[in-house]
């Protein structure tokens, strides 16, 4: 049996929790768009070819923003590809995925698509092929109310009210060689500084996300966000970061750990961007979008790697299957994991998207004219949003240690917790990452008392199955939340055992001691 203890204390809080870090991804690839969200004739499509059963777990989920069309894809997309009359939008080669775009689905029907899935639109402009003026146009385009050419282009194709968008990101991983219009971090921040000005110059009310490093293993990571940001500080308002992890040769001791990697990766952005702000003399602070996020298995298993030849792939088609990851157990845990790393910086972190929400590397899975499922990590993502409200608290976490490869000592115990003084409701989120043993946890809730426990979940390996097992077509609840029965609550401390490998969250009623 592993141990930890946990103390919270009323009075010491991070701020309030971002909603935005609920955020999601809906990317023009493989079948995340069509067969995913967007299926006209489907047996559960709405009128507008929307696939109601997605939307629903989509709103499940507690989804709040969508990032859109990419990632790679947008850096060689035509915005004006995906608006008018659909029977004249052009059939083209997406480069970044070797698809074929029929661009059936564009912006106007992604705006729908969001509306309907109560979430905010996250808008990202191509600077790979393109550059500032078809960024502005885009702007005035969508958010423009109308009397100009491009916003009464808008209401002729549909739309007669903006459709608002207020997040705006500028490219994609534009320090990636393998990104269409790969850019020098000098190449970059010079046009996304003018990008960014000129789109606030049709609507000073957006903000703007300046893409950061693809991954902290960039061999530019820290000088390109230096680099960038020293263009573009002013006209900015966050800085991306993107973080995929996997299981890889059997290291699963360091795979567990991935949120420690994700820790270092937040405070090192904070530190460079707030460097750039003390050397610039600057007075506002560049928050952090983590705007990609998940588990992947995409160097590791055959089939998805984005660098494998069109010859390969089988030739050009319409939305192939591309990275449809199958998550286990593991992966959920991980994944939980993310989400406290994220929650815990949530005074930095005001946006994060998993990536990707449907098909591709994502919680949801779908089936063409067939159904569509959870996969575990869809757990730990729907019960954060639903629960994790008010104010995020800090915690002194003291746990047993488990060796890694990657990262040194790491805490067996894993945990974020937010305390919402509306409700008298504090939420525990809390990740037992030992493979074999269970952890007892003791919360000392100081400030609090009359603690009650309100509900107990726990996500862990199913009886007679291990921890690879997952979800599928035919088994679509394998992996799920079940109730965690050994958890009890005394005045001011909340005690629990964690089941080995298993992720939890802890309703607790409190009064204010
Ligand atoms: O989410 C899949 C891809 O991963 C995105 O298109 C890209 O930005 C990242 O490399």
């Amino acid at each position: 049996m592993s141990r930890a203890t946990i103390t919270v204390d009323r009075d010491f809080t991070v701020g309030p929790v971002p909603r935005r870090i609920f955020g999601s991804f809906v990317e023009h690839m493989g079948r995340c768009v069509y067969t995913g969200i967007y299926e006209p004739g489907h047996p559960e499509a709405d009128e507008n070819g929307y696939r109601t059963d997605v939307l629903e777990l989509t709103k499940e989920m507690g989804v709040s923003v969508v990032r859109y069309p990419g990632g790679n894809f947008v850096s060689g997309y035509n915005w004006e590809d995906g608006v008018g009359p659909v029977e004249s939008r052009p059939r083209r080669l997406d480069g970044a995925w070797h698809t074929v775009e029929t661009n059936a689905f564009g912006l106007h029907e992604f705006a729908g698509w969001a509306k309907k899935a109560n979430v905010e639109i996250m808008e990202a402009v191509n600077l790979g092929t393109r550059g500032v003026d078809a960024a502005r146009q885009l702007v005035e385009y969508a958010n423009h109310p109308g009397g100009t050419y491009l916003s009464d282009l808008r209401k002729k194709n549909g739309a007669a009210e903006p459709f608002d968008i207020k997040l705006w990101c500028l490219g994609n991983e534009m320090d990636g060689p393998w990104q269409i219009g790969h850019k020098t971090a000098d190449e970059y921040g010079r046009i996304a500084q003018e990008a960014g000005k000129a789109m606030r110059l049709v609507d000073p009310s957006i903000e703007l996300v300046v893409s950061g490093s693809s991954n902290r293993r960039m061999p530019t990571f820290g000088e390109w966000e230096q680099t960038v940001l020293g263009h573009t500080y002013d006209v900015v308002d966050y800085v991306s970061m993107h973080a995929y992890y996997e299981e890889k040769d059997g290291d699963v001791a360091s795979f567990l750990a991935s949120g420690v990697d994700m820790d270092l990766f937040i405070e090192g952005v904070i530190a460079t961007a707030d460097a750039v702000r003390a050397k610039g003399r600057h007075s506002k602070f560049i928050d952090l979008s983590f705007d990609e996020w998940n588990v992947w298995y995409q160097t590791t298993r055959e089939g998805d790697d984005q660098l494998r030849t069109i010859e390969a792939k089988g030739g050009w088609h319409e939305h192939p299957r591309i990275i449809e990851d199958e998550y286990n157990v593991t992966d959920a845990v991980v994944v939980g994991t993310l989400l406290n790393s994220l929650l815990r910086h949530g005074d930095r972190v005001a946006i994060a998207n998993q990536a990707q929400l449907v098909n591709v590397i994502a919680p949801i899975r779908s089936e063409e004219g067939g159904p569509a499922w959870r996969q575990s990590i869809f757990w730990p993502f729907a019960r954060m949003s639903a629960l994790a409200k008010g104010e995020i608290l800090r915690l002194a976490t003291r746990s047993d240690r488990f060796d890694t490869a990657k990262y040194g000592d790491a805490d067996v115990v894993d945990a974020s917790a937010t305390w919402d003084e509306e409700s008298g409701r504090i939420a525990l989120f809390l990740a037992n990452r030992g493979l074999d043993e269970s952890a007892e946890v003791a919360v000392s809730l100081r400030g609090f008392e009359n603690a009650r426990v309100l509900s107990a979940e726990v996500l862990t390996v199913p009886e007679n199955a291990d921890r690879f097992t997952t979800n599928d077509e035919q088994h679509q609840d394998r992996v799920g939340l079940r109730q965690l029965t050994d958890v009890a609550a005394d005045g001011g401390t909340l005690r629990a055992t964690l089941p080995a490998l298993s992720w939890a969250v802890v309703q607790v009623e409190v009064a204010k001691a």
